[in-house]
């Protein structure tokens, strides 16, 4: 069917699109905005109010390609806990090994100390299983949430984000409760070298094949990135004037921007319903435009208010769709994934969800909505690129990239790509690298460059 008619058959829902569509004008207005509030975040004296807080995270040496040997790394920040055992055999090569620990809601939300016995439990389990529970391997733990860096391993929780709420945590130092869960259990001996943001992991991951690789960026259950920014610069790090390491890697926590208000001229009424009913209203406003906790929860809302409206849908079968957070993102690529005009993805994804009796003009439409949703996303995101880009001033850069929606959406580096290039024109040449599994690899690594003694040798 062709786009003119399908706008004509469902202009409601043409008319709700709209309002998610961003010009080079608004774009060019949001990247001016970021770029003040990481100056802000950067600074003493505005440091508290920026909504992009840039902190420090105290990592300021970099991968070589010759880190070798075994390493521990913890990836904690979305609904599972991973624990890898990474062999560094080459530049080219690592190897490994990783489990995957379902973290259920009552940990999420419940006591803090139940949720670190539980990190601590799953280690010791890993460790026995492959027999290097009294090895003492260094390791490096990914802990993707906005955290005060006082040394490499030292890391205070400023506040949860995405689907977390365990309590007392917040403003403790987290290495410090591992350790102590680590210690209650009496079985296992790790050596905590450092803790990272996943952004981190994942520009240490990419750098390590490639020199000019600067930013870091996570696009999946959340968004945020990090950049290499020069030491100098980075006020709030006591250091700042006389560490001989010239640069560090400043974690943005970008998902934050917007809550001094910046993003009020774009966001829709979808927008702040999907705010109102998360964990942590007016918090993480670009987080909720653009990430994967967020954009099907998007859609879902649109296409309720059509059903309501008796625009879409009008013979199917079930209420599913009112049910909070039952459109997943996944979906949004499933569906995009057809090639265009066709619907046997959205054919398949109602039926996964018990939805029957859809019209093909209805599941076009269906497909029209979510191309709405993940081309803001990407172009939101471009924005954010292209400020650090810009504050970076490097002319050649590499841009390592993982997370869930990158890596499954069949069009979102291209989306990246043409709004960065609409932006940047001339004036820098980039790659978007995708860096997979940085925060594994990376904390691995970033345990790798950090570990105060030599590695022990592979197995
Ligand atoms: C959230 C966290 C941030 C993390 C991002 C991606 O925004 O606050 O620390 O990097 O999600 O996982």
């Amino acid at each position: 069917m062709a786009m003119g008619k399908l706008e004509k058959k469902f202009p409601e829902a043409y008319e709700i699109c709209r309002q998610f569509e961003l010009d080079e004008g608004a774009m060019r207005k949001i990247v001016q905005a970021m770029t003040n509030e990481i100056y802000m975040g950067l600074a003493k004296e505005t440091h508290s109010t920026a909504s992009i807080k840039c902190f420090q995270t105290c990592v300021q040496d970099f991968p070589t390609g010759n880190e070798r040997g075994r390493y521990l790394a913890l990836d904690l920040g979305g609904s599972n806990f991973r624990v890898l055992l990474a062999n560094l055999i080459s530049a080219k090569e690592i190897d490994v090994i990783s489990k995957t620990y379902a973290i259920s809601k009552a940990i999420m939300e419940g006591p803090g100390i139940k949720l670190f016995d539980f990190l601590a439990e799953s280690i010791a389990q890993f460790c026995k299983e492959h027999k290097i529970e009294n090895d003492n391997l260094p390791l490096g733990f990914t802990f993707s949430f906005p955290c005060k860096h006082i040394g490499i391993d030292q890391g205070i929780l400023v506040t949860w984000t995405k689907g977390f709420k365990s309590e007392g945590v917040v403003n403790k130092n987290v290495v410090e409760m591992l350790r102590e869960a680590i210690s209650r259990r009496g079985d296992l001996k790790v050596d905590i070298v450092a803790i990272l943001n996943d952004t981190t992991g994942t520009l240490m991951s990419c750098a390590f094949q490639k020199q000019n690789c600067k930013i870091g960026m996570i696009l999946g259950t959340g968004t945020n990135a990090c950049y290499v920014e020069k030491t100098s610069n980075v006020e709030m790090f006591p250091a700042y004037q006389t560490s001989t390491k010239p640069h560090m890697i400043i974690n943005c926590e970008w998902g934050a921007f917007g809550e001094n208000g910046e993003l009020d001229f774009v966001r829709t009424s979808y927008d702040k319903a999907v705010d109102r009913e998360s964990l942590y209203p007016t918090k993480q406003v670009f987080e909720k435009c653009i990430s994967g906790k967020y954009m099907g929860e998007l859609v879902r809302h649109i296409l309720v208010e059509l059903m309501d409206k008796g625009v879409l849908f009008k013979d199917a079968t079930s209420q599913i769709l009112r049910e909070r957070e039952k459109f997943d993102t996944r979906f949004l690529s499933e569906i995009e994934s057809d090639k265009p005009g066709q619907v046997r993805n959205a054919c398949k994804v109602m039926d996964e969800l018990g939805v029957r009796g859809t019209s093909e003009e209805d599941l076009l439409c269906l497909r029209h909505i979510c191309q709405t949703i993940s081309t803001r996303s990407a172009k939101l995101a471009a924005c954010g690129l292209v400020s650090l880009i810009k504050k970076t001033k490097v002319k050649d850069i590499a841009v390592g990239i993982d997370g869930s929606v990158y890596c499954f959406h069949p069009h979102y580096h291209r989306l990246l790509m043409e709004n960065m290039k609409l932006l940047l024109k001339d004036s820098a040449k980039f790659k978007l690298n995708l860096s997979k599994d940085g925060s594994g690899r990376g904390a691995a690594l970033t345990a790798a460059v950090y570990t105060r003694r030599p590695p022990s040798p592979p197995k």
